[in-house]
């Protein structure tokens, strides 16, 4: 099975694409500076197979910084909640599927157990709505 991960210099996406790769499969991973994610151009050229023809596009891209998100909430929603859904849509033209990963974030942590798929959201911060909208 073949993968791209965008986002792949990051903390996840580094260990995603070493996983992949030692059980085989075909990755190419993409990011900042030579891959823009927010660029017309860049997803044009995902979604016409310049980087190959996976099955998945996994986004490990994102805005991370938590607390400077704060005063940055324009920046954190590009990156967090419209950036996904340019991949996804850049994905569909491609013909792969997209895997896109959230946060704890988006919850409030006020939970007496575990957290689970139906779990309701409530971020407490510009981060964790960013997210929230990304879904
Ligand atoms: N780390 C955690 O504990 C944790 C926990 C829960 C969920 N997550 C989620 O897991 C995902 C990955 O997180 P991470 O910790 O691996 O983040 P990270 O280390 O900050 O990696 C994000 C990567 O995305 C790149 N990037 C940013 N903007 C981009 C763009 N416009 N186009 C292409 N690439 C871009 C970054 O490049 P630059 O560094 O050059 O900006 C970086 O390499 C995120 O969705 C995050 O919300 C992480």
């Amino acid at each position: 099975m073949a993968w791209v991960v965008v986002g792949g210099n990051g903390m996840l996406g580094t260990d995603l694409v070493e996983e992949l790769r030692r059980r085989g499969c075909g990755v190419r991973a993409l990011d900042l500076p030579e891959f823009d994610a927010t660029e017309a151009g860049c997803l044009q050229a995902l979604a016409s197979g310049q980087y190959g023809r996976p099955d998945w596009v996994v986004n490990c891209a994102a805005y991370t910084a938590v607390d400077q998100a704060e005063s940055e909430p324009d920046r954190a929603f590009l990156l967090n909640a419209r950036m996904p859904g340019w991949l996804a849509d850049a994905s569909k033209r491609l013909g792969a599927r997209l895997l896109h990963v959230s946060t704890d974030f988006v919850f409030d942590g006020h939970a007496d157990g575990w957290y689970d798929e139906t779990a309701a959201p409530n971020p407490l911060s510009v981060y964790g709505a960013s997210k929230l909208e990304g879904e």
